[in-house]
């Protein structure tokens, strides 16, 4: 495997060594502090981040390599028309690995193509996100104990939430997962999601408008931000975007070993005041990235 552009791309015995690295990073990240050294990962982000650029370029530290690249679209040339192929293949003359955020779909699948180096999809439109996927099975690994037998509930905008997509492919390969897909009439997800991966696989799940009724049977509450960067106006924004927030209140009748995950930035949909509830599991989330994307790097760099 050269690149990560889709999870489907992984094998669940893959997904799972690199959960297996994962750990075993946490436990002993000595063993890995010179894996990468001499190597350079290039991030190249057309579109705002935090988590992910950030998570990826500590990732390479921490691994000893080094890191080079650009944050936003603006201060590359891309500003002078040049095309995602052509910055990809002067990239890969400087680095041995491209990171890569781009509003339009399938652009790091182009740069892929454009390059020898591998090229991590760091999530494309409103389409993939792979590594924040692998974020949140470690996550769910290391909360729950578990990746199969969990109803998860997925909250928010479901339609362009590109997570969302990402989460359901990949989880939907363990046995007993149900997903229960709550989300304004408009903001449902997608029809390849459903068709593709749900129905072809024979995936049981429920689709609701209502968080309230769905919270007591879940084990994993997953929330997302309704996705202003990608409504054609911004009216159809205004009237969606406080459709969920969670709050101290509506988590009453939640279970007591509920896991609460949001790939961020929050926005209002869950009240600050859950933050310090145990169950709050979006932070410690961030914080897993960081490991899995070192994973992911040891095993695209073959080191
Ligand atoms: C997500 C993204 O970029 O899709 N953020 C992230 O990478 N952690 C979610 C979002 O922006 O809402």
């Amino acid at each position: 495997m050269k690149d990560l552009i889709d999870i489907q791309e992984l094998s669940t015995g893959e997904i799972n060594d690199l959960i297996e690295t994962a750990k075993d990073i946490i436990q002993q990240p000595e063993n890995y502090a010179t894996r990468c050294s001499g190597k350079k990962l290039a991030t190249l982000f057309y579109e705002p981040s935090t988590r992910t650029r950030l998570s990826f370029e500590a990732a390479m530290y921490e691994l000893g390599g080094h890191v080079l690249g650009f944050s936003e679209a603006n201060s590359s040339s891309a500003a002078k028309g040049e095309s995602v192929s052509d910055t990809a293949k002067t990239v890969a003359c400087f680095a041995d690995i491209i990171a890569m955020r781009h509003p339009k779909e399938g652009a790091p699948f182009v740069a892929s193509r454009a390059v020898p180096i591998p090229v991590i999809n760091a999530g494309d439109g409103g389409h993939h996100h792979p590594t924040q996927t692998l974020t949140d099975l470690l996550t769910i690994a290391r909360e729950k104990g578990r990746l199969d037998n969990l109803v998860i509930g997925c909250c928010g905008d479901l339609k362009f939430g590109r997570t969302v997509h990402s989460l359901i492919a990949a989880m939907s390969r363990y046995p007993g997962v149900r997903f229960v897909l709550i989300s304004p009439e408009e903001l449902k997800i997608p029809e390849p999601v459903r068709e593709e991966i749900l129905h072809k696989q024979n995936i049981p799940y429920s689709e609701l408008s209502s968080l309230e009724s769905a919270i007591p049977e879940l084990d994993i509450l997953y929330m997302t931000r309704v996705q202003r960067e990608r409504f054609f106006n911004e009216a159809d924004y205004v009237r969606l975007k406080d459709s969920y927030i969670l709050s101290p209140d509506k988590l009453r009748p939640a279970k007591s070993d509920l896991t609460i995950l949001h790939p961020l930035p929050r926005v209002n949909e869950i009240s600050t005041a859950i933050d310090s509830d145990p169950r709050a599991a979006y932070f410690r989330q961030v914080a897993n990235g960081k490991f899995i994307r070192m994973a992911l790097i040891l095993k695209l760099l073959e080191v």
